[in-house]
Formats: structure tokens, C-alpha cells, sequence
């Protein structure tokens, strides 16, 4: 699906840049130190190579053990003096980040020692403020902006040291600055992001950095033209750029920072000297660990509500150090130092310049935005059956039933045992028939050891090529689920087909709607491969980050493992993308609707092709809490489409914890209830009557709202708008929204504030400043900003419209396919001035790039004046036979003398005097159509 560059926000982008024009360049105080950058008026045309195009040319992976060495022994630096080490402890940067040195190793490399009480604080041995580092040449002209070569005149203490370096700045749009550093004469390996990056034309004009830089030794600083804020600056620490150790460090504009992901953490992270490790790991999400996915992103909220992101687009092992200066060390074990800078101005402009890059997420089927029921241990079809059909009994919505790996032949993907699941094929049909969808899991690790001649996927495989080669060239073989495994290499075009094969044969026999790719880290339940992995560098790199299992190569494969691309050590955080890559794109061609993959390993530019989920969370009542910031981030990342386990995937739930789960799960844009083979069974019929009936309301409020979701995502497709959505997004000037994650949005009007803590019935939120209004009754709360106590028994999940919204609904049904023709009815929350604003994307909810072949319908909806009317914008008939069936108009002061619709007067509705409600109903209005609903009011 293509990208759109949709600037909905233009208008605040036109006043800030007039600010821009406004501003005076006051920099070069230490003009002899720095040199202004000049900007080149070209348009920038990054020759970011295409997936495809590179598999025919690989690049010579230069991290393999058989790499030349760089190693020159460095000189003997001499001990800084007092005056250069003198400096608050929080400005210190770490000179012992590859290993422990004592004093004299210390001082041997040119660095201040001073040891504090506390080791596991600030540095002891850390940089003087003069270190020797890259000298910069002229800044040139190039066709995409500005060149330079970086030279040192020593070689730093790291081996296989690069001493010269290119450096090259490319202004890749607007907001957008993009600083590239490589080594000039030998090809390092680069990201092949699928897809390539897409090429944008800058007008140089209106720029919202400016750039300085510091030529001896190398370093640069971009300000917001603005304000004249620095928003980067890699002077306060050396730029280092080894073989297997590229460091980069800069100042942060503030101490509020998110992303960084995949970690167990809040959402602003904390800066006080924590580290945070992006490596793709099997790992049940839990404090200090590198978990399944890696996004070396981050965005910064500054003090007037701008924000700035930056991205690191390297796949490498990655280990960032957050300092409370406040500051941040990159270190990447290889690969280049390719960064990017979004200069925003507002949040939702630094993730839109970021997706911009990486690519904007995919439109997910409607069905998908229904609930999904699974666990691992339906262990036959007719126990798959019984589920769905329970919750069928007890009328809780439910659109897809999935099976775990119970599905599989000796756990074996692509077959289907054949006594337990022997009927799977008629079981799916069977869904479908009752309009229901089903999802299994497939893995990505193929069995190794069948007879020949008895699972094609491998023999299949192995004639064909496609498996991961270990170093000496021979099919690496791990050990997954099934036994012995050998593991598909997704960056191989041949291999891509190979799957769209497997999944077409499985297809034409179990008509799945969608697949859930697992353990695509790689995980691998023995060290890198059964016969173990060769010493090496890329085995044991000069410097790991601090990984779970301590090498890089735990639970996983060798480093040295071969793919077409490049070696594992360069690709292993691609191998989910990958994967996710050739799913979604084998599902189009197969399926010919659109797909849905949800995977657990990922990587920038994921949200492009599948859902993700947050691994195995565990039942307890922190996990639930922590799900929220996990879910955030992810579409601070672009993967609007996520969700966590509802109820917990490890352990036993409780009744009163699943039913907390099961109403913050409503609002998880993806709703999936999951479990582990052994716990108490968690689906919503198991529980008592109370806890079913909470849960079925939670269901039902989310299946009312699901147009209103989709609509979200339609956004989230065409503009990069965020669905699930931090405070600090909507309201960035606001600074009590700085921090909180125990609250959400979606999109920009519904605030979503659950229970999360046990045997709570009420609950502290925060209301930004406006007037909102219950979801539940109408009651407004007139906030300033502050926090309200609202009430919260167990059957209760508070929900709040924000004033000028209109949310479009529908009556919900026990499946979206019944749903979808059911009367839509609106939501409307009127402004203090009577005013409110909705639309609705609506169109088949299955096809291919609907939006891009104008095959969609869009709705706007207006009220004030004591009226609302609509205004459909385009129409491609699949509104036709739809009616709006009622509505609830929230903030009417008085209560209406009459209400007319289309001009006719209706006589069912009423007014509430103690909430200010007006409910008009036995509406039956085309949705297809214009249409008026007007209310005169009492003088
Ligand atoms: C690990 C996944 O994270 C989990 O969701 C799944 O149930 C198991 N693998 C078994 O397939």
C-alpha cells in the first residue's frame, strides 16, 4: 500500500514556520570552533537501495571473522589535566563503556579517573572536556545536501578502528534532517528496509533546524530555527567509529523521553544512568531485559510543548545509555551511523516525519478490529468448536477464534495433526459459515528431521536453498517447538516465494484469514545452533551490550550464521520484519483480500505489513498496568495495530483482574485474549454471572465504537495520525500530561482511564483542560486540568468525549459481519460554544487499497446551531441500505421544544435536565444521504 504525505495539521505547520521566517541566526559565539552549515537548495534523492535490488548484489558482510583488521595500537595518551576533568558528576561520559578499566588502563587512554561511592552511577573513568577525536575537512555540495570526510590522526583505544570516516547531511524533507556516517573506502553493511525508504522533495525554503558543527574534533548541533533550542549535540562527548563499536552521544533537550523500545518500562524513561539494550530476545517482558522487538527511536517532549524525535536506522545490537545530564549514548556493534532528526514542531509531526521514513501503517481488515479468542491448549477441533460456540451461547462478540501450535502435526507448521484436528478444514468453513474468521500460528522454524519425502516444507526448503547457512556453510539447525529446526532466510527472494508456496498449499486445504508469526526473534531453545557456534568476533564482538543470556548469540542463532543479505549479527533484528514481510505479502497474493499477520519480533517499518502483541506477559495486576505504555509506544512507532495478552498469558488470572483486563483490552486496538497451557481458563464464559456481565458491556462498548476506530486507522493509513494515543500527544503544552500512561486516547477525543489496581471501585484521573463528557450518561465534568475522582464499581471501565467531537457508532452485534449492517447512531459532544466535528471512513472492510482506488466511503459530520448535519464527501456505495438510527447529543442547555429530521418532525426523543442529554431515536436516516437532525430550542 503506497504512502501519502496528507499534512492535516498544515495550518499549525504554517504559523510555525512564520515564527521560523521571524527568527535571527545568533549563533557562532564560538565561531572559531564552528562552521556554520549552507544548505543546498537540490532536492534530496536517497539512493537507499531496494529491498530486491540489493539481494542481487549483497554487500560483503565486513563484521565476519574473516574481516581485515584496522588494528594499530593507539598512542599513549597523556593523563588529562585536573581543570580538563573537573565537571558535575552528571556531565560525566562513560571512557570504560567496552570494559572495566582500572585507573592506569584508564589514564593509558587519555581519560579522567575519579571513583565515587556508588558504582553504579556516573562513570569513574570518563572523558576530559578536550579528547581527541575526528578533525572535519569543508563542508561541500552534494546532489542530496552536504559532504564532508572526518580523519583522526590517531587511532581511538577501539580495535579495528576507522580513522577515516564520510560524513554526509541530507535534508530529506521539511522537518527532516538526515546525518549519515560511514567509512569511505569499503562497503559496510547498511539496513535494507523492504520497501526502501521513500523519497521525499524538500523545499529548502522553510527548514525548521539549523545546523553548526565542530571541526576539531568532529561534532555537530542542530537548533530549532525557532527558538534556537539544541535539540542534537554530539560535541559534549567523541564520536568513536570502530570495526564493532560505533558511539554517538548528545545532549537532550529535556529530561521527558520516550520509545526505545521493546522494554518494560513507563513511558517516559528514566534517565538516571539506565541502560537499555535493542536486541530482538524470546523473553517474557519483564524490568532491565532486551525483549522481542527493537525501534531505536526516541522523542523528546521540549518545555513549550514542541517535540523533536530522532531515529537510528541501524540493525545491529544497540545499547543506549540515558544519563540525567540529561543526555544519550548510542553504541551500535556495527553497520553505519545513520540518523535522523524530526524537528516536529508538535508530537504527532515528529511521528508522522518519522513514519514518513519507515513507512505508514497498513489498513487492517474490519474484521480484525473485533475480539480474538486463543490459548495455547485447544487441543482438538472439537474443543476449538465448544469455545467459539460458548461464547455464541453467553452472546459475547467475538469475531476470530484462533489456535496455537495444538493445530500442528508433532508441532510442525504447515500440517495439521490428524486425529486432533483431523476435521480443521471443515472447523474453518464452519466459522466462516456463522461469519466468523480463524487464525493459527505459524513459526518460523521448519522441522529438520521428518522422514524424506514426508513434509514437503523441508525438502522442499532444502532443495530450493532457502535456510540459514551457519559459518561453514552448511544448513544451521537449531532446536524450536518440533524438535530440530532449520530457519528460513526471509532476505532471500527465492526463500519469500518458498513461503508464499507453503502458505498457498496450506491455504488451499485450511482457509485460515490470517496468520500469527511467533518466535520470529529467532528464538532457539539451544546457544546459536545444536553444534554450538564458531569463536569469532561476531560471536564474542569486542563489546556486547548487556543482552539476557550475556551473548548476543543466546537464545538464538550463531552470529555467523549466513544470510543472503549479510551475516545473522548484522540482520537478527530484521529476521521478525522479514518474516512479517513475506507473510503479508504472500497473504495478498493467496487471499486477493486484505491481510492480517501479527507478529512478536519487530523493527521499524513492521507496522507496514503486520499487528504486533507484547509477548508473555504474565496475570498479575503490574503487568496490566504496564500493558498501556507498551501499547503506546507501539504506535509511537507506527504499529497502531497492538495489543497485549488480555488477562495474562502466564499464570492463573482472577476473575476480578480479567474483568479489568477485559475493559482495557476493549480499548487495546487490537483485543485478543490469550493464555498459556497450563493456567485456569480465562475465556469470559468461565467466569460468574457479575464478571460475564462486565465483560460482555466492555465487548459491546467496543463493538459500538468500532467505526469509529476504523476511522482512526484510516488516519493512522493516509496520515500517520497515532490511534491509541498518549495525553502528551493531544495536549503537548499541557505539562501534567507529560508523564501519564495510566490514561489514554484514541485519537484525539475519547479518554480512556481503567481500573488498575485490585479491589479498586474508583479511580484518581486526569481530565486535560475541556469539557468532557461520560461516554456512559452525558455527565460533563468541566475541567481546568486537574484530576477528578470518578467512580469505578467492577462493571464500570471510564470512558470521556471530548467537547467538539462527534464519535460515530453502531449497534453492536455478536460478530462485525452482522455488526457492519446494523444502524449506525452518533455520539455528539457539544463545545461550550454548541459546536462538534466527526467523520467516518467506511468502506467494504476487506478489499485492497480501497483508499488508493478511491473505492472508500467518507462522511464528515457537523453540529452547531442546534444542528447537526452531515456531508458526504465521497461515496462508492458501500454506505448504500445503511441508516443512522439514533444519536445522543451531549451539552444541550434546555430541553428542545421539537426536533425535526430532514425537516419532518420526530416525536421520539428526550431530554434529561440533570445531564443535558437530547436522545433522538427511531431515526432511520441514509447513511448514503445528506441529512439534517435540528432541535429548537426553549426560550
Ligand atoms: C510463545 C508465544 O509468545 C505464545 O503466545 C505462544 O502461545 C507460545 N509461543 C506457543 O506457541
Amino acid at each position: 500500500m503506497g504512502l501519502s504525505s496528507n499534512f492535516p495539521v498544515a495550518g499549525l505547520l504554517i504559523g510555525f514556520s512564520l515564527l521560523a521566517c521571524l527568527y535571527i541566526n545568533h549563533l557562532s559565539s564560538h565561531a572559531d570552533r564552528l562552521v556554520m552549515s549552507v544548505r543546498d537548495e537540490q532536492n534530496v534523492n536517497r539512493a537507499h537501495e531496494l529491498f530486491h535490488t540489493r539481494v542481487s548484489n549483497p554487500p560483503k558482510p565486513q563484521n565476519d571473522s574473516r574481516s581485515v583488521s584496522h588494528t594499530k595500537k593507539y598512542q599513549k595518551a597523556v593523563v588529562p589535566r585536573v581543570s580538563e576533568c573537573t565537571m558535575a558528576v552528571e556531565s560525566r561520559f562513560d571512557c570504560a563503556r567496552d570494559r572495566v578499566l582500572s585507573q592506569g588502563e584508564c589514564e593509558e587512554r587519555g581519560c579522567c579517573y575519579s571513583p565515587l561511592n556508588d558504582s553504579t552511577g556516573p562513570p569513574w573513568c570518563f572523558y576530559p572536556r578536550l579528547y581527541p577525536g575526528y578533525k572535519m575537512g569543508p563542508l561541500t555540495p552534494t546532489a542530496r545536501g552536504q559532504a564532508a570526510t572526518l580523519t583522526r590522526a590517531s587511532p581511538s583505544y577501539l580495535p579495528r578502528d576507522i580513522s577515516t570516516l564520510s560524513l554526509e547531511v541530507i535534508e530529506e524533507a521539511r522537518g527532516c534532517l538526515h546525518f549519515t556516517l560511514k567509512d569511505p573506502t569499503s562497503q559496510r553493511y547498511e539496513v535494507p528496509l523492504p520497501g526502501g525508504i521513500p523519497q521525499s522533495k524538500v523545499d529548502t525554503q522553510d527548514v525548521l533546524y539549523t545546523t553548526e558543527y565542530q571541526s576539531n574534533p568532529f561534532g555537530f548541533i542542530v537548533r530549532r530555527k525557532s527558538n534556537g533550542r539544541v535539540i542534537v549535540n554530539t560535541t559534549v562527548a567523541p564520536l568513536l567509529f570502530a570495526d564493532q563499536y560505533l558511539q554517538l552521544s548528545t545532549s537532550l533537550a529535556s529530561s521527558f523521553v520516550s520509545g526505545l523500545g521493546e522494554h518494560y518500562t513507563s513511558l517516559r524513561l528514566d534517565l538516571n544512568w539506565t541502560s537499555l539494550t535493542l536486541w530482538n530476545r524470546d523473553m517474557a517482558p519483564h524490568a532491565n531485559a532486551n525483549l522481542y522487538g527493537s525501534h531505536p527511536f526516541y522523542i523528546v517532549q521540549e518545555e513549550d510543548g514542541f517535540a523533536h524525535g530522532v531515529f537510528l536506522l541501524n540493525s545491529n545490537a544497540i545499547e543506549v545509555m540515558l544519563q540525567p545530564t540529561p543526555a544519550l549514548t548510542w553504541v551500535s556493534t556495527g553497520g553505519i551511523l545513520d540518523l535522523f532528526i524530526f524537528l516536529g514542531p508538535d508530537p504527532q509531526s515528529v511521528i508522522r516525519q518519522y513514519l514518513q521514513i519507515i513507512g505508514y501503517p497498513m489498513m487492517p481488515p474490519y474484521w480484525s478490529l473485533g475480539f480474538h479468542l486463543c490459548r495455547w491448549g485447544y487441543t482438538t477441533s472439537n474443543t476449538t468448536r465448544k469455545v467459539a460456540q460458548h461464547m455464541h451461547n453467553a452472546s459475547f462478540p467475538m469475531d476470530v477464534q484462533w489456535n496455537d501450535l495444538d493445530y500442528a502435526d508433532k508441532q510442525r507448521v504447515f500440517t495439521f495433526d490428524p486425529w486432533r484436528f483431523g476435521d480443521l478444514p471443515e472447523m474453518v468453513e464452519e466459522f466462516h459459515k456463522r461469519g466468523m474468521k480463524y487464525i493459527l500460528i505459524l513459526d518460523p522454524g521448519i522441522s529438520s528431521t521428518s522422514l524424506p519425502g514426508t513434509y514437503t516444507p523441508f525438502d522442499d526448503g532444502l532443495k530450493r536453498d532457502v535456510f540459514i547457512k551457519n559459518a561453514t556453510g552448511h544448513i544451521l539447525i537449531g532446536k524450536v517447538w518440533p524438535g530440530p529446526t532449520a530457519f528460513p532466510d526471509f532476505t532471500n527472494p527465492e526463500t519469500r516465494q518458498w513461503w508464499e508456496d507453503c502458505i498457498r498449499d496450506f491455504h488451499s486445504k485450511v482457509p485460515v484469514d490470517g496468520l500469527w508469526i511467533d518466535m520470529n526473534e529467532p528464538a532457539n531453545f539451544v546457544q546459536g545452533s545444536v553444534e554450538g557456534c564458531p569463536g569469532s568476533d561476531v560471536e564474542n564482538p569486542p563489546y556486547t551490550p548487556k543482552v539476557v543470556g550475556g551473548q548476543l548469540n543466546s537464545g538464538t542463532l550463531c552470529m555467523s550464521a549466513q544470510q543472503k543479505l549479510s551475516i545473522h549479527y548484522n540482520l537478527h533484528n530484521l529476521y521478525g520484519l522479514t518474516e512479517a514481510y513475506a507473510t503479508h505479502s504472500a497473504l495478498i497474493k493467496i487471499r486477493r483480500k486484505r491481510p492480517f499477520v501479527l507478529s512478536r519480533s519487530s523493527f521499524p517499518g513492521i507496522g507496514r505489513y503486520s499487528a504486533v502483541w507484547t509477548g508473555d506477559i504474565r496475570s498479575d495486576w503490574e503487568q496490566l498496568r504496564f500493558s498501556i505504555p507498551a501499547v503506546l509506544r507501539f504506535g509511537l512507532f507506527g504499529v497502531p495495530l497492538v495489543g497485549a495478552d488480555i488477562c495474562g498469558f502466564g499464570g492463573d488470572t482472577t476473575e476480578e483482574l480479567c474483568v479489568r483486563w477485559m475493559q482495557l483490552g476493549a480499548f487495546y486496538p487490537f483485543m485478543r485474549n490469550h493464555n498459556d497451557r497450563l493456567n485456569a481458563p480465562q475465556e469470559p464464559y468461565v467466569f460468574g454471572q457479575k464478571a460475564q456481565e462486565a465483560m460482555r458491556s466492555a465487548l459491546n462498548l467496543r463493538y459500538s465504537l468500532l467505526p469509529f476506530l476504523y476511522t482512526l486507522f484510516h488516519h493512522a493509513h493516509t496520515s500517520a495520525d497515532t490511534v491509541a494515543r498518549p495525553l502528551f500527544m493531544e495536549f503537548p503544552a499541557d505539562p501534567n500530561c507529560q508523564t501519564i500512561d495510566r490514561q489514554f486516547l484514541w485519537g484525539s477525543s475519547l479518554l480512556i482511564s481503567p481500573v488498575l489496581e485490585q479491589g479498586a471501585e474508583e479511580l484518581a484521573a486526569y481530565l486535560p483542560p475541556s469539557t468532557w463528557y461520560s461516554l456512559h450518561n452525558g455527565q460533563p465534568f468541566y475541567s481546568v486540568g486537574q484530576y477528578l475522582l470518578l467512580s469505578a464499581p467492577l462493571d464500570t471501565i471510564n470512558v470521556h468525549v471530548r467537547e467538539g467531537h462527534i464519535i460515530p457508532q453502531q449497534v453492536p452485534a455478536l460478530t462485525t459481519s452482522a455488526s457492519r449492517a446494523n444502524p449506525f447512531f452518533l455520539t455528539v459532544a457539544l463545545s461550550a460554544g454548541g459546536w462538534a466535528w466527526g467523520d467516518l471512513f467506511w468502506d467494504d472492510g476487506d478489499s485492497l487499497d480501497t483508499f488508493e482506488m478511491q473505492n472508500y466511503c467518507y462522511v464528515i459530520f457537523m453540529a452547531g446551531q442546534s444542528q447537526i448535519v452531515s456531508n458526504p464527501l465521497k461515496l462508492n456505495g458501500a454506505l448504500d441500505g445503511l441508516v443512522l438510527g439514533w444519536l445522543q447529543v451531549f451539552g444541550v442547555p434546555s430541553p428542545p421544544r421539537y426536533v425535526l429530521a430532514n425537516g419532518e418532525k420526530v416525536s421520539d426523543f428526550t431530554y434529561r435536565t440533570d445531564t443535558k442529554v437530547l436522545t433522538v431515536t427511531n431515526l432511520a436516516l441514509p447513511m448514503s444521504e445528506a441529512f439534517t437532525v435540528q432541535w429548537a430550542l426553549s426560550r
